[in-house]
C-alpha cells in the first residue's frame, strides 16, 4: 500500500526536496504535505514549486512542550491521512506524548554518526575533536533526542583544511542520497541497516 508522507522543516529544505524528487513516480510512498514550523522557512517556496501542498503551524511558545501546536500538527496530519513523517530539518523537539503516538512512523536525517554528537552544533565538534570520519544518521524518532533506532548511515572523510561548512556540505550532499534510500526500505518494510 502507497504510504502518505509528511515532510517536516523549519528551513532551506534541501533533504524534502531530495526526498519528494525521489518518490516521483514510485509505488510505495507519496510525498503528501510540507510542514513547517517557520512562516519564512524556504523550503516552503521549494515545497510549493514541487506541487506539494504544504502547511505552516507556529509554536506559541518559544521553547519546552506546546500541546496547542501539536494538536495543530496532528489535525493536519489527519486531515491529509498521513502515514510516515519524515522530519528535515525540523528545529523544534516533539513532545514524548506526540512521538510515542507516532512510535515507529516518525524518521529523523541528523548530521554526524550517531551515537556520536546528538544535539546541535555537530560539525563544530567533530572538527574540535580531530575527528577523521563523520557523516550522517536516519534513525526512527523516539522520546529521547537522537536515541532511536538507526535504520542508515552514510560516510564523509574530514580532510586537515577543512571548515564547518565544507564539512557540512559535503554531508549534506551524502544526506540528500541516504535519506531516500532509507525511507525506501523503510516504507517497503525492509529492516536492514543502510550503510553507505
Ligand atoms: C540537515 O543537515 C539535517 O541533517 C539536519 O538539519 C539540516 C537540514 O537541512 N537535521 P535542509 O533544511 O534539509 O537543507
Amino acid at each position: 500500500m502507497t504510504k502518505r508522507v509528511a515532510i517536516f522543516i523549519s528551513g532551506s529544505g534541501s533533504n524534502m526536496v531530495a526526498l519528494v524528487k525521489s518518490m516521483h513516480s514510485v509505488q510505495f510512498a507519496l510525498p503528501t504535505l510540507v510542514l513547517s514550523n517557520k512562516r519564512n522557512a524556504c523550503g516552503l517556496i521549494k515545497a510549493r514549486n514541487l506541487q506539494i501542498p504544504t502547511v505552516c503551524v507556529e509554536a506559541k511558545k518559544v521553547a519546552g512542550c506546546d500541546l496547542k501546536f501539536e494538536e495543530a500538527i496532528q489535525k493536519e496530519l489527519e486531515n491529509y491521512k498521513i502515514d510516515i513523517i519524515c522530519l528535515a530539518g525540523f528545529m523544534r523537539v516533539l513532545s514524548a506524548r506526540f512521538v510515542d503516538s507516532w512510535q515507529g512512523k516518525i524518521l529523523n536525517i541528523h548530521p554526524s554518526l550517531l551515537p556520536k554528537y546528538k544535539g546541535l552544533n555537530t560539525h563544530e565538534r567533530v572538527l574540535e575533536k580531530h575527528e577523521e570520519l563523520t557523516g550522517c544518521t536516519v534513525h526512527e524518532v523516539t522520546r529521547e533526542l537522537d536515541c532511536g533506532r538507526i535504520l542508515g548511515q552514510a560516510t564523509v572523510p574530514i580532510f586537515p583544511d577543512d571548515s564547518v561548512e565544507s564539512i557540512k556540505s559535503r554531508v549534506l550532499e551524502k544526506e540528500h542520497i541516504l535519506y531516500p534510500k532509507t525511507l525506501e526500505q523503510f516504507c517497503l518494510g525492509r529492516s536492514g541497516l543502510i550503510i553507505m
